[in-house]
Parts: structure tokens; C-alpha cells; sequence
């Protein structure tokens, strides 16, 4: 007996790929937990991305080399219960699909099977478009992702804008084109542009069908993404240039967590109204422990 499922509202590949050819500016994100997950739900982001960055954002590594795949799903489920509306994307880790096609698939398969993620994003161009055209044929979308890959962290020589002058470590213009269309002909539904000049950015988004999603390539792409502790102001030390802070919620965290030590050392926390008193509650039991 087949079962009719009802529409949930829920953004999905083809209504993505719709509004974007219908000119919608596509709004992206990333997120690595509940909490984060739930104050996005109230917005009307498109794409939630549970990006490898978690490695340094949340884990303080260095680069994203170090997380695993089972931390990726991890990272996943907990979002995913957090967002009922955005199309939901999980990286697939470093070294999680260089390997073979096939190593690639079992690794997207386990993210599919295992949270409730809708596509999977993997870095690198022509290289990876084998593996690419293996994950989608058997029908688990994939979002490609060019320019200043931070997986290539050690080939670039740290985390350097690509596509300018060829120089060691710099992945020319050119193939950067040749990358995006052959990310295309292999069946991503969509590519992040990361750290390249303006000008290409927008001459691969002119030439894709697909939808083009921006970090650090300027504004003419199809939509846009951040690192959410970024636009929130969340993170530590200087951005980088193509950072825009919406909020300053650092700045704020640390007065309201100084504010909780003077309240705590000056005994104005907690207060009557903050407290149970004998009178008016019951009193927890407290259990002996043996
Ligand atoms: O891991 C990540 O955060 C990304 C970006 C595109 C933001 O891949």
C-alpha cells in the first residue's frame, strides 16, 4: 500500500533549484547544533550546511583535516532535529571520499542513512568527478565546492584565495572554470565558490545552470554563505575580509558572563524570586546515596 506524504513546507532539491532559476538569492548557513539549529528554523535561510569547519569552530583544530566522518553525523543529527524548513547539507570530511568512488559513496550513504541531512558537499573539480557521477547516479545529491578548498590546506600553503596569478599552491582561473563545468557535468545540483576574485565568480556563475553559492567570491553568485559564529560575531580575532559581523554576540557573551561573576560575587544572584524557599514549595527529596 502506498502512502501519499503531504508537502511539509520543507525546501527540497527541485524547489531550490526552481527559485533560484526564477532569480532568488540563495541564503546559506552553517550550523553544528540543536540550539544553533533552532534559532535559524525562525528564519528564512534556505541552506543549512554542517560544514567541516565544525573542526575549528567548535573542536579548536587548526584546519578541518582532523574530523571524522562519525563526528560529521553526529554534528548532523543534532542540527537536523533542530530544523524543520532549510535544505540541510553535511561535508563530507577529509578522507572520507579521496579514496575511490565507491569508499565516497559508502561514506555519503552513511551520512543519509545515519542523520537526516538531503545532500552531501565534497571538495575538489575535475578530480573528484568521477566520484561525483558515482554518489548521484545512485541518487544522493551532491554540492561541489571549488576555489579555496580548506581540505587543500597543506597543496595551498594555509588558506589562500585561488584563482588569481598562477603560483605554487594557486589553482588558476582557467581551471577553475574547467572545474565548475565539469563539477556540472557530473551532477552536483549546485557549487560553493570559496575565495576567488569577484569577476570570475561571476563568470562561472554566468556560464552554470546550476546555482553558484559564494564565500569570499564576491556578490554575483546565486546565493550566499557564512560561517555562522562569524556573522554573529561569535568568533575570535580578526576575520577574514569577506567577513561580514551582523552581530557582536562575543562582545555580548562576555559582558553577560562578567555580570554573572559580580552578581554571584556581590550575593544579587540569586536572588528571593530565584530561589525555592520551605514555605511556599515542596521540597526535592533528597535521596540517600548508599
Ligand atoms: O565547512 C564550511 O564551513 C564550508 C563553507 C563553505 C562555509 O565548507
Amino acid at each position: 500500500m502506498s502512502q501519499f506524504v503531504p508537502d511539509s513546507g520543507r525546501n527540497t532539491i527541485p524547489r531550490i533549484l526552481e527559485q533560484s532559476s526564477n532569480g532568488k538569492i540563495l541564503t546559506a548557513v552553517t550550523a553544528y547544533d540543536f540550539t544553533s539549529a533552532l534559532l535559524i528554523d525562525q528564519t528564512d535561510i534556505d541552506i543549512v550546511l554542517i560544514g567541516d569547519s565544525v573542526a575549528s569552530v567548535i573542536q579548536g583544530r587548526g584546519n578541518t583535516l582532523p574530523v571524522t566522518l562519525d563526528e560529521m553525523i553526529y554534528h548532523s543529527k543534532c542540527v537536523a532535529r533542530g530544523i524543520s524548513k532549510a535544505l540541510l547539507v553535511c561535508d563530507l570530511p577529509f578522507l572520507s571520499y579521496q579514496v575511490s568512488p565507491e569508499e565516497a559513496l559508502r561514506s555519503a550513504g552513511r551520512v543519509f542513512k545515519e542523520s537526516e541531512v538531503h545532500a552531501v558537499k565534497l571538495e575538489g573539480g575535475k578530480v573528484m568527478a568521477d566520484t561525483v557521477r558515482y554518489i548521484t547516479e545512485r541518487d544522493m545529491p551532491v554540492m561541489g565546492h571549488i576555489g579555496l578548498t580548506p581540505q587543500s590546506y597543506h597543496r595551498m600553503g594555509g588558506h589562500r584565495i585561488q584563482g588569481k596569478s598562477a603560483k605554487y599552491g594557486v589553482t588558476s582561473a582557467e581551471e577553475l572554470v574547467e572545474d565548475a563545468l565539469t563539477l556540472q557535468d557530473a551532477g552536483v545540483f549546485s557549487v560553493v565558490l570559496e575565495g576567488i576574485p569577484s569577476e570570475l565568480a561571476a563568470r562561472i556563475t554566468e556560464m552554470l545552470d546550476i546555482p553558484t553559492i559564494g564565500i569570499g567570491a564576491g556578490s554575483e553568485c546565486s546565493g550566499q554563505i557564512l560561517v555562522l559564529h562569524d556573522l554573529l560575531g561569535l568568533s575570535q580575532g580578526t576575520p577574514p575580509k569577506f567577513v561580514r559581523r551582523f552581530a557582536e554576540l562575543g562582545q555580548e557573551s562576555v559582558s553577560a558572563l562578567n555580570e554573572y561573576v559580580k552578581a554571584v560575587s556581590e550575593k544579587t544572584f540569586p536572588s528571593a524570586s530565584e530561589s525555592y524557599s520551605a514555605s511556599s514549595h515542596k521540597m526535592p527529596r533528597i535521596k540517600a546515596v548508599s
